[in-house]
């Protein structure tokens, strides 16, 4: 079903106190939104268990992993599976994110297996896709978007994806304070949601919720979401602010 998601992605950022008290704020900060509206926390691993506890019943937040491991289980020191994020009360798992392509070498391959452990394990998955500046630059970016889509999801059947979200994040915005525009992500989510009407069918398309991500700001949201193909967004820095975070979900 086609939502819409605010969804933050705290990366290495907060202590276990501060990310309490930054959940508990964002949490009272927002009591009234709409119901089809969701807000997804995704902090540190270490900090999944404890907030879960503060989360419970709070019928529009939902947890989120920032990374799952593409094995089951095994020898694989220093990792976390699909598995056991859903054993503490995971909902959603991020899968793709640049950072863990460029700074953990994560190819589509690794990428496509994530996303097969995170089906296989009732987390919603949110990939990650995007392009870099040079590659924009040689407007190749459409192209360079169907690809990792291509690579990364083909080989699901339709029936597999019903929770699937994709976040555009164009690399060049990262963290860089320089937003895609409305119009430049608009026009790459219905660039994206005419790859899965191909693919698939018309109503999966159309059911897809497609994320923007990349300095998304409250300055910035409310254009943003006002596309027709955006749905929501995937934010880093401002979701590590109540206050930046709680703007961001008031701009629906
Ligand atoms: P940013 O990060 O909002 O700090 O640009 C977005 C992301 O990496 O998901």
């Amino acid at each position: 079903m086609r939502k819409k998601i605010v969804a933050g992605n705290w990366k290495m950022n907060k202590q276990m106190e501060e990310g309490l008290k930054l959940t508990f704020a964002i949490k009272e900060t927002n009591k009234n939104f709409p119901e089809e509206l969701e807000v997804v926390l995704a902090p540190p691993f270490i900090h999944l268990y404890a907030m879960e506890e503060l989360l419970k019943n709070q019928p529009n937040f939902f947890l989120g992993a920032q990374n799952c491991h593409e094995e089951e289980s095994g020898a694989y020191t220093g990792e976390v599976s699909a598995a056991m994020l859903a054993s503490v009360g995971v909902d959603y798992v991020i899968i793709g994110h640049s950072e863990r392509r460029h700074y953990f070498n994560e190819t589509d391959t690794h990428v496509a297996n994530k996303l097969q452990q995170a089906i296989a394990n009732d987390l919603n998955p949110i990939l990650c896709v995007g392009e870099h500046l040079a590659i924009r630059n040689d407007k190749k970016h459409f192209e360079y978007v169907q690809q990792q889509i291509e690579n990364t999801l083909f080989s699901f059947t339709a029936d597999l994806m019903q929770d699937l979200v994709i976040a555009y994040e164009p690399v060049w915005a990262i963290g860089t304070g320089h937003n895609a525009t409305p119009e430049q992500a608009q026009e790459m989510h219905q660039h994206i949601r005419q790859i899965l009407q191909d693919q698939y069918s018309k109503s999966f398309a159309n059911n897809l919720t497609i994320l923007y991500g990349g300095s998304c700001k409250p300055s910035n949201a409310p254009d943003l979401f006002q596309q027709p193909d955006i749905d929501g967004g995937l934010i880093g820095g401002a979701s590590l602010s109540a206050d930046d975070f709680s703007a961001i979900i008031q701009s629906f």
